[in-house]
């Protein structure tokens, strides 16, 4: 059975509320959700995903005010920047105290990461269903992120309850996803709020975990994995993808792709091209990259060579995304 894609809000609300799986858009990437309650829907999530039980999932609000109204001690520094950047791209991760929510969304850890989306329907949905949704990427784990209703189908379309399709995703890439202290905000993945942005709003220093923490210097540290869902490989095509600093003057052997911000001076030798932006806007490349990879890996090449964006801006969460999608 492929699930039924529609525009039917106060369905996929009776969806969620009965313990179904509903994939939905968000402004990021869309979301698999379940009621975040309800333990044997949580564990559904996992399986049809084919998840690791310990990368735990980020629940998903309607409002700022339920946010609040379910983590008693909002910490102030989060405060400050849940009325800055919510609803939209941002997870804030917080304590669990007695949020309710099952066991599992967490994946054992005493924190939980939370998040009010911009996108309409998406709060619309989590109002009518009454409770906080869990929703990871609607992806198989370890693959592209999507971006559109279709994308959803193609991986997922058999194993879920409905797809409510809210159009291609106007952000493009996932939530930026952040722990708060007194003293300080650390940035643990990149992601649709730049650390430029969370730098501005907040009057503490903001540390840039995975910079400061490659996998050498986690080992030597021997520091935990500061965020679960942070594996290396991820965000991957099924074709083998090499990112670059610049277009390569010889490129390798076979049918091979690329995919830069902007066009090449000679694309000859690629096979297929894919431009994120024509006119460099690192925004409109956030939004086109998942669905661009997804265009590289369906047209059987041997290799995509990616080149890396500026590290600044939305161009951090691209450079990231691009760099787990290598196969290592
Ligand atoms: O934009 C997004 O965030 C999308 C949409 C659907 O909201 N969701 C999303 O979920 O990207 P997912 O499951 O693909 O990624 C969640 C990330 C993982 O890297 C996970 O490890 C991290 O958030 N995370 C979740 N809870 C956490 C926690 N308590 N502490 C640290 N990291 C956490
Ligand atoms: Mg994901």
């Amino acid at each position: 059975m492929t699930a039924k894609t529609g525009t039917d809000i106060e369905l996929a609300a009776e969806l969620i509320a009965a313990g179904k799986l509903v994939a939905f858009a968000t402004e990021t990437v869309y979301g698999l959700g379940a009621d975040a309650t309800n333990s044997a829907a949580v564990a559904q999530v996992f399986a049809v995903k084919h998840r690791p039980t310990f990368d735990p999932l980020i629940v998903h609000f309607d409002s700022v005010e339920h946010v609040r109204m379910t983590f008693r001690s909002f910490p102030e520094q989060a405060n400050q920047l849940a009325e800055r950047f919510w609803p939209g791209p941002l997870s804030i991760v917080l304590p669990r105290a007695e949020c309710g929510f099952s066991d599992l969304v967490s994946a054992g850890l005493s924190t939980v990461a939370v998040r009010v989306p911009s996108h309409r329907m998406a709060r619309d949905l989590i109002a009518k269903a009454g409770r906080p949704v869990a929703a990871p990427s609607a992806n198989l784990f370890g693959r592209i992120s999507p971006t559109t209703a279709s994308h959803v189908v193609d991986q997922l379309g058999e194993k879920i309850d409905y797809i409510l399709d809210g159009g291609p995703c106007t952000v493009g890439v996932e939530s930026t996803v952040i722990r708060v202290s007194e003293l300080s905000v650390e940035l643990l993945r990149h992601g649709g709020i730049t650390i430029e942005q969370l730098t501005s709003a907040c009057r503490c220093d903001v540390i840039d975990v995975p910079k400061e923490t490659d996998t050498n210097t986690r080992e030597s540290r021997n520091t935990p994995m500061p965020s679960p869902g942070m594996t290396e490989q991820h965000y991957a095509p099924r074709t083998p993808l090499t990112l670059v600093d610049s277009i390569p003057e010889r490129i390798p052997e076979g049918q091979v792709g690329l995919i830069a911000l902007q066009p090449p001076d000679d694309s000859g030798a690629f096979s297929q091209v894919e431009t994120l932006s024509n006119s460099g806007d690192p925004r409109e490349a956030a939004t086109n990259l998942f669905a661009a990879l997804r265009r590289l890996d369906a047209a059987t090449l041997d290799r995509i060579v990616a080149v890396r964006l500026p590290d600044e801006g939305l161009g951090r969460a691209i450079n990231d995304r691009l760099n787990r999608a290598q196969h290592h």
